[in-house]
This record gives C-alpha cells, sequence and structure tokens, in this order.
C-alpha cells in the first residue's frame, strides 16, 4: 500500500514537473501576449479594446491551441525582455525581426515587411532626405528600429548635433510635433498618422542619393528561446494567413478601423 502511495505521489511530480517545463511557468490555459497599442494597423484601441493584425493574429493561435488569449499594452522596449523571462508567452507588436534581439527570444517567421518613413508637417520642405535630418530634434518611440538606427547615425557623426526626443508612441510623438522637426517610424504607421492629420505629411526615409536609409525589415511574433510547441503553433497558424491571403486582408480591415476612429 505504501508502495503503491508513493509511485502514485512519484508520478503526480513528474507530471508537474513535465508541465512546469512543457508549459512555461504559466500552468494555466491562457495565452498572455504583450503589445504596444499605439502602433496602427497593427495594434491600437478601437471601441476601447486593443485590436489590430498582431491582435488577430494571435487570436488564431489562441484559438489552435485551445486557449484563452490575454492582450496587454505595454511599453515597447520591454517587450522582448518580458518575453526573455517568461513574463508573457508571447511579443506580437510589430517587433522587426533582428538579430540582436533574436539572441533575446525565438522570433517566428515573418509576416509582413516595412520600411522606414518619415512624418513633417505638410508645409515644410527643408526635410527631403537623410542629409537634412542634420542637427534636429527627432520624435522616435523608444527601443525601436527607428531609435537604433537614428542613434546610430548620430552616435557615427552623420546627423551632426541631431538629437532623439523619446516617445512612448509614434502617434504620440506624431501629436507633438511642436517639439520636432520629424518622427521617423515604420511605414505603415507613418501612413496611417497623416491618413488621420491634414496637418502631416509622410514618405520613406531615403538618402541623398535616393536609396533607402536603411534596409527594408520583416516582422515577426517572439517567444522565449526554446519554446518550440508555441512557435510552431505561431508558424503554422501565420502559413496558413499568408497563404490564404488573411493577412493582406486584415491589414485594410484594421487600417480602415484605425482611420474610423483616428487612431
Ligand atoms: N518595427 C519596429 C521595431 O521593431 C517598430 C515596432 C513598434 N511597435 C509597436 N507596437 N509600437 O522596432
Amino acid at each position: 500500500m505504501k508502495k503503491i502511495l508513493s509511485l502514485i505521489l512519484v508520478v503526480m511530480m513528474l507530471a508537474t514537473a513535465v508541465c512546469f517545463v512543457g508549459c512555461g511557468k504559466k500552468n494555466d490555459n491562457t495565452l498572455t501576449v504583450y503589445t504596444e497599442a499605439g502602433f496602427a494597423p497593427y495594434e491600437f484601441i478601437y471601441n476601447n479594446e486593443i485590436v489590430g493584425v498582431d491582435i488577430a493574429i494571435m487570436k488564431a493561435v489562441a484559438e489552435e491551441l485551445g486557449k484563452e488569449l490575454v492582450v496587454t499594452d505595454v511599453a515597447f522596449d520591454t517587450i522582448c525582455t518580458s518575453v526573455q523571462n517568461g513574463k508573457a508567452d508571447v511579443g506580437a507588436a510589430g517587433i522587426t525581426i533582428r538579430p540582436d534581439r533574436a539572441e533575446q527570444v525565438d522570433f517566428s517567421i515573418p509576416y509582413s515587411s516595412t520600411e522606414q518613413y518619415v512624418i513633417v508637417p505638410v508645409a515644410d520642405e527643408t526635410i527631403k532626405t537623410l542629409d537634412d535630418l542634420k542637427d534636429k530634434k527627432i520624435g522616435i518611440q523608444n527601443g525601436t528600429t527607428s531609435d537604433m538606427l537614428i542613434a546610430d547615425l548620430i552616435a557615427d557623426g552623420t546627423l551632426g548635433a541631431a538629437e532623439i526626443i523619446p516617445y512612448t508612441s509614434p502617434a504620440v510623438a506624431a501629436a507633438s510635433m511642436n517639439k520636432q522637426t520629424a518622427v521617423v517610424t515604420d511605414k505603415l504607421t507613418a501612413q496611417l498618422i497623416v491618413a488621420n492629420d491634414s496637418s502631416l505629411k509622410a514618405f520613406p526615409l531615403v538618402k541623398a542619393d535616393g536609396t533607402p536609409a536603411a534596409e527594408v525589415e520583416e516582422y515577426g511574433i517572439c517567444v522565449q528561446k526554446g519554446n518550440t510547441e508555441l512557435l510552431e503553433a505561431i508558424n503554422k497558424v501565420l502559413g496558413d494567413l499568408m497563404a490564404s491571403g488573411t493577412i493582406d486582408q486584415w491589414v485594410e480591415e484594421y487600417s480602415a478601423k484605425a482611420k474610423e476612429v483616428g487612431a
């Protein structure tokens, strides 16, 4: 009897241990997603709810896994670290796949691509290329690829005494245009910001010779390193959504919704 009891105990302990390893730290039925919801059409607030392309993707993943989706709006520059230390299961925030970030977290297959755009007042005639941003104040969302690009160009002297004005989101940056000459952010977000504000215009950030100031970027969804089970589920859903043209459809749909609410 004693033997059977201890055997049951061992089996129970093993089962718990396996679940802790396999299910991450959260031994429950939720899928926790961190995002930064000031980034239409990928994530923004619509009727008091976080919606967008990334959220629609994660809903499909949660459905596939039979889990409940919990989406939390956090500072963009904390997302990868929170996924790395297991605070969140997933980071879905239009996150550009970069080698330095891939040291921290594992990325899904790419599902969207983008390039760097610049936003200036409609009346501005002075800013046409990267060179024109020399010595200027530039509004940028903290911790983004725009932030890294401009910081590098300041560090190597290309942009002279230019200065980064840090913001929590590109939309907030663009709403404070009097504090800076320009805002740099990803293409679709820039295009939606100016679609909602007739005092602003947006165009690709190019070098003086007209070539792009930075390489094309690709978005990926991130999970904790080694969480292959979750990553495989995400990749499967992304593959299906891309093959059926659903991601493109969602970009259209959520761009229209963002215009509707001025997000
Ligand atoms: N693609 C850029 C990056 O990875 C900007 C992403 C900003 N995303 C957001 N949800 N605010 O740095």
